[in-house]
């Protein structure tokens, strides 16, 4: 979590990193802060709160200079306020440093530059670094080396960009397990924790690898490994636009890309699929297709989300394809000493293809020999690097903490390669056709639930003042149980548990009375009758009951009270449709409620700690 960014060239920096941090707010937004070189003095301006209110305080305090760095912070070490804040200074006040990432020996090395008279300010794990560097220039100083050397002694993560009043013409970067990318400009460059912060200036960028440190000038840069060998990186052209980062008229990106879903799932889809052989084309898995095939056994693994949407892809890998699959979550897959073979294929699925646990996780099962695919959004990040192969979704920058779009998506590519994997085992030609037509129908019927929106909006208003929800769903449908209280909790702040619709019995059910709504995922499957059981069972004890169900089905709305009906698609690809009106109802919630539904209070967008 938190953002970087920094700029050196011949303009101002202040509104370009200004402008930067806003688009990297989804990373943190607890604190935020500039350092830029002013005529020759380092100056630093930090504020406690959104990038906003830095932005003020910018403006007022006519900030200016051409070389500057930034910060956006979702606090680890010391509680959000201005002091902990980055930039940091370090004791001397020459060099400034911004920091993604934990030191997780910033204990010894504070210790040791206590014991060499250094004073600390600060409560945060980043200024025992920028002290160090200090320590290392104390005398001839150069900033590169200095660097290198204190990064030589730091255990942990770090994506830094560090200033020196004594070198205003460079800044030097590093990036070991927290994500850094160089834009190249005209006689300006500059450096990011995600191209978003800088897409607006620059399409041609380079991607930092772990244990890299490099530094950029307004017209040069300079690559090195840390144990100091020159690289010659490939600068990538990438394709985004700047109308995929902004809101676009929408009052929130949340609801933005709620309603993208249809060309999201258009952009997923696209080109991926062979109708008259009924099968799906992969690019991204060509030449491993076979193994995938004879894997023993798959292991999916994410967290979150993309956990949830794992579950479906065990659910599909195992009906259609009949491969055994485990899902895992990663963060206690990495640690767990995992029994893995070569013979298995491990997904790692991931939106922003960076997340710290995903990430060790696959390195783990690299380890270990199996094949590793990742099913990642965002293009040239270190999940979709690291990876063996894999498929992107494609389903563009996804800036709201609360993941829509990317899950739709997820689904969509998992179903893609249940289609690949079962025309290679016994799926026949008609029923891939089937399939793909399925698909190819499935934006249209997202579209006809979102124009359902202000309906969802006031049945949502029915459920804006309950405390506690229970989401429950059979099947294909537990996962979006699952999503849908996870959509509620982390937005609208309401205690949600999702269960597979048979377990309520065996517990929950003791939850419930009036005051506790059930949302019943209940589309007319083999389990149908059996969900209508359950809800038949709440209805016994007075709980109040929302539907989300088939079109066609005029029994459901006889026993719950209040349903919203989607349309129908293949068994398949049903969570992408049953997900939507739960997604929507978590907003309208989060919005009726006053919160702040992009920037949800504790969480980031992209966790890259532990
Ligand atoms: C929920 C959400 C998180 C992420 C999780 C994994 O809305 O966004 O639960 O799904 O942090 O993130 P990625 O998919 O980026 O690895």
């Amino acid at each position: 979590m938190c953002g970087i960014v920094g700029y050196i060239g011949d303009k101002n920096s202040a509104p370009i990193l200004i402008n930067g941090l806003k688009r990297l707010e989804y990373r943190g937004y607890d604190s935020a802060g500039l350092g830029i070189i002013e005529e020759g003095t380092p100056r630093i301006v930090k504020a406690k709160g959104k990038v906003s209110v830095l932005e003020n305080k910018v403006d007022s305090d006519g900030l200016h200079g051409e070389v500057g760095i930034g910060h956006t912070r979702w606090a680890t070490h010391g509680i959000p306020n201005e002091i902990n804040a980055h930039p940091h200074f370090s004791m001397s006040g020459k060099i400034m440093l911004v920091h993604n990432g934990i030191i997780e020996n910033y204990s010894v090395l504070k210790e040791f530059l206590i014991s060499k008279g250094y004073e600390f300010v600060s409560e945060t794990d980043t200024e025992a670094l920028v002290n160090l560097i200090d320590y290392y220039c104390k005398e001839e100083c150069d900033l590169f080396e200095a660097v290198r050397k204190a990064l030589l002694k730091v255990d942990g993560t770090y994506g830094i960009a560090v200033l020196s009043k004594d070198e205003p013409d460079k800044i030097v970067i590093a990036k070991n397990g927290s994500p850094l990318v160089i834009g190249l400009g005209e006689k300006e460059n500059y450096i990011a924790s995600d191209v978003n912060a800088i897409v607006e200036y620059t399409k041609r960028v380079i991607y930092l690898e772990d244990k890299e440190i490099g530094y950029i000038t307004s017209n040069d840069y300079l690559i090195k490994t840390l144990d100091n060998h020159k690289l010659n990186k490939e600068v990538n052209e990438i394709d985004m636009d700047i109308d995929e980062i902004t809101k676009s008229g929408y009052d929130h990106f949340m609801l933005k890309e709620i309603m993208e879903q249809p060309e999201s799932l258009r952009n997923t889809m696209r080109g991926r699929t062979v109708l008259s052989e009924g099968i799906a084309k992969l690019g991204g898995l060509i030449g491993y297709e076979e193994r995938l095939a004879n894997s023993k056994r798959i292991i999916i693994s994410a967290c979150g989300t993309s956990w949830h949407a794992a579950l479906v892809g065990e659910y599909l890998f195992e009906n259609y394809a009949g491969i055994p699959v485990e899902v895992e979550y990663a963060s206690e897959f990495r640690y767990r000493n995992p029994i893995i073979d070569k013979d298995d294929t491990v997904i790692f699925i991931s939106q922003s293809g960076e997340t710290a646990d995903t990430l060790a996780a696959l390195k783990e099962a690299k380890r270990k020999g199996a094949l590793v695919l990742g099913i990642v959004n965002v293009v040239g990040s270190s999940i979709a690097r690291a990876s063996d192969a894999g498929v992107y979704i494609h389903a563009g920058p996804e800036i709201g903490v609360a993941s829509t779009k990317a899950f739709t998506s997820q689904i969509m590519v998992l179903s893609l390669i249940t289609l690949l994997l079962a025309r290679m085992k016994n799926m026949s030609v008609v029923q891939g056709q089937e399939i793909i037509k399925a698909i190819e129908a499935l934006p249209e019927k997202v579209e006809e639930i979102l124009k359902h929106n202000e309906l969802i909006k006031s049945v949502s208003a029915h459920f804006a003042d309950a405390k506690n929800f229970l989401y429950l769903g059979r099947g294909i449908h537990f996962p979006v149980a699952l999503e849908g209280a996870l959509k509620l909790k982390e937005i609208s702040y309401i205690h949600a548990e999702g269960y597979p619709a048979a377990e309520m019995k065996h517990g929950p059910i003791a939850l419930i009375d009036e005051n506790m709504p059930t949302v019943f995922i209940a589309p007319q499957d083999a389990v149908y009758e059996k969900v209508l059981g359950n809800i038949e069972e709440v209805k016994a004890r007075d709980g109040k009951v929302l539907a989300i169900a088939d079109e066609n089905d005029t029994k459901i709305e006889t026993l719950a009270d209040y349903t919203l009906k989607i349309p129908r698609t293949h068994e398949m690809l049903m969570p992408i449709l049953t997900v939507i009106p739960l997604q929507l109802m978590a907003y309208h919630i989060a919005v009726m409620k006053g919160l702040n539904v992009d920037q949800p209070r504790n969480l980031a967008k992209s966790v890259t700690v532990e």
